[in-house]
């Protein structure tokens, strides 16, 4: 296969309780029905409150079933809970082995690898780090395994949580800590990265879409299918609005496609809030 289509979707956050969000979805995927590529990563979050209602994410799973092409996942803070982090409160919802094992009864693994059209893919779990679980070590065993085995393949890397900011030493803000990959499980990724031709690192998580360079490596946001997060909320740093990115990989290279599904509609959090507590 010389050429290798993948959709990006992220921050699904599906609920049967919110129906504008399923809307969402449903646009999603009569766009994925339409433009068939060979593969959709959800880059988590994909229900609304899975740590609280297991109900949410067999929800997500059903929907994602019905997409006629095959399907990657991988876990969010809403699926699974959230990381402890040096510099920020205790996560109301921290990941733990139970919700862990409630997502991969669902979803499967929580990280994966393959290779196509002359890359290595490599989806992480980013909530386990900085954890202490044995999942938290069980994965960077597995991840040293994989990245001993690119050989010359660039290395495109799938997670929730956005690496960092602008650097890969940018200092963790209490306020913001939340929002990356927490350290110091960052700077030993960052390393074990290192080893290896990485060129994309494509992450979901802050419902911005963004794209930017730092050094040889393309590091995109995908914008939440779902809904944005106003302003009073939330700093805006990119783009903030609904939609999904197309990928085409080829062995020298690879494009991108900032995409809005027709019919996606701008949901704001604050409505929805409204929604769920009337409904
Ligand atoms: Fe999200
Ligand atoms: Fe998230």
């Amino acid at each position: 296969m010389s050429e290798f289509r993948l959709t990006q979707i992220s921050d699904t956050h599906l609920a049967r309780r919110l129906p504008r969000l399923t809307g969402n979805f449903d646009s999603l995927s009569e766009h994925i029905d339409a433009t068939r590529p060979d593969l959709v990563v959800n880059s988590g979050d994909l229900g609304f409150d899975g740590p609280a209602q297991r109900g949410d994410l067999e929800f997500a799973r059903s929907l994602h079933d019905a997409l006629p092409v095959s399907c990657r996942y991988l876990p969010g803070n809403h699926d699974v809970g959230d990381n402890p982090t040096l510099s920020g409160a205790v996560p109301s919802q921290p990941v733990g082995e139970p919700s862990l094992q409630a997502y991969r009864a669902i979803f499967g693994e929580d990280r994966w690898r393959f290779d196509a059209a002359g890359w290595c893919f490599i989806g992480l779990n980013s909530l386990v780090l900085n954890s202490g679980l044995p999942s938290e070590a069980e994965q960077f065993d597995w991840l040293a395994a994989q990245l001993a085995s690119t050989g010359p393949r660039p290395v495109a890397l799938f997670l929730h949580k956005p690496l960092y900011l602008h650097a890969p030493d940018d200092p963790e803000l209490a306020a913001t800590s939340f929002r990356y990959v927490p350290v110091p499980a960052r700077g030993r990724l960052v390393a074990m990265l290192g080893a290896v031709d990485l060129r994309l690192v494509a992450s979901g998580h802050v419902h911005q879409r963004r794209d930017f360079t730092f050094g040889q490596v393309r590091h995109i946001w995908a914008p939440s299918a779902a809904f944005i997060i106003a302003d009073a909320r939330q700093q805006a740093i990119g783009l903030k609005e609904v939609g999904l990115v197309e990928y085409r990989f080829q062995p020298d290279g690879f494009e991108v496609r900032h995409i809005r599904a027709p019919g996606q509609d701008d949901v704001d959090l604050d409505s929805l809030f409204g929604e769920a507590s009337t409904s």
